[in-house]
């Protein structure tokens, strides 16, 4: 196993989390699917400081030199696969009140669909969620994967990215503060989200999402749609609504702005 733990960090986060600290590892999701397969507990949260196999959503390389924040949770959730997702809003939630929570009061944080956040309109972070499923259809875990950029950002990247210390986030910003700050914000959300359902997620996502109401481009695997961002239905799918007025429900897809 390509994978280095790292020094035992100074940081704190709540009991419900047990934290794998490494160094240099692949992708910290892979490192976390291993330890979910040999059983690790809901919580077991892997950190690493550089991924040399960092991996995006629909196969795409994430970058991942060391100074930015690469987190992967293990979940267990008791719920079907399709429920499980909303599990990405709720991770993105968390991830931009963590940001708000260490930046100066008017920085605006946005969410674009499905799950990343954006600061100033140009992606930080980004959620990659991977699961497993047992024989009878049941999930077995679920791998919340999250990369923020601190430090850095592509230059190439589809969509326009930029980095929290270029956002003046904060000049003391850092992974480990994050990685807090997140923890906790995680848990709130999620226990919102357990106790009442998708419906305030949907509501807190939506009061902060970018670009509702406007006209995007959806890039799907054979096809690109374009229309009107109306909505986030009942599951988090996004409602478009495409030039002859019709409504087309989008579950997966890459969501581009008009310039
Ligand atoms: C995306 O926006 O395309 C999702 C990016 C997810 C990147 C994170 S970094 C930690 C975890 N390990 C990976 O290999 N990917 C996720």
């Amino acid at each position: 196993m390509n994978a280095a733990p790292a020094s035992q960090p100074d940081i704190k986060l709540p009991p419900a989390y047990r934290l794998i600290a490494m160094d240099s590892v692949g992708s910290s999701n892979d490192e976390a699917k291993i330890l979910a397969d040999a059983g690790a507990d809901e919580g077991t949260l892997v950190w690493a400081q550089e991924q040399t196999k960092g991996r995006g959503r629909q196969g795409r390389t994430w970058h991942s030199p060391r100074g930015n924040l690469y987190l992967s949770l293990v979940l267990r959730p008791d719920c079907p696969l399709a429920d499980a997702a909303q599990l990405g809003f709720v991770a993105a939630l968390a991830m931009g009140d963590a940001i708000g929570s260490i930046a100066p009061p008017m920085l605006e944080v946005t969410y674009k669909w499905p799950n990343d956040v954006l600061v100033h309109e140009r992606k930080v972070a980004g959620l990659l969620l991977e699961s497993k499923s047992a024989a009878g259809g049941a999930l077995e875990w679920l791998i919340l994967g999250i990369g923020v950029n601190i430090q850095s950002h592509p230059d190439d990247a589809r969509f326009p990215a930029t980095n929290l210390i270029f956002e003046s986030v904060g000049p003391e910003v850092n992974d480990a503060l994050l990685l807090e700050a997140f923890s906790r914000h995680f848990l709130t959300w999620v226990n919102r989200w357990t106790e009442d359902g998708f419906a305030p997620i949907r509501r807190a996502w939506l009061s902060h999402a970018h670009g509702v109401g406007e006209a995007i481009e959806v890039r799907l695997a054979k096809d690109t749609l374009r229309g009107t961002f109306r909505d986030l239905d009942e599951t988090g799918a996004l409602i478009l609504e495409l030039p002859d007025a019709s409504r087309r429900v989008v579950t997966a897809g890459d969501v581009l702005f008009a310039a």
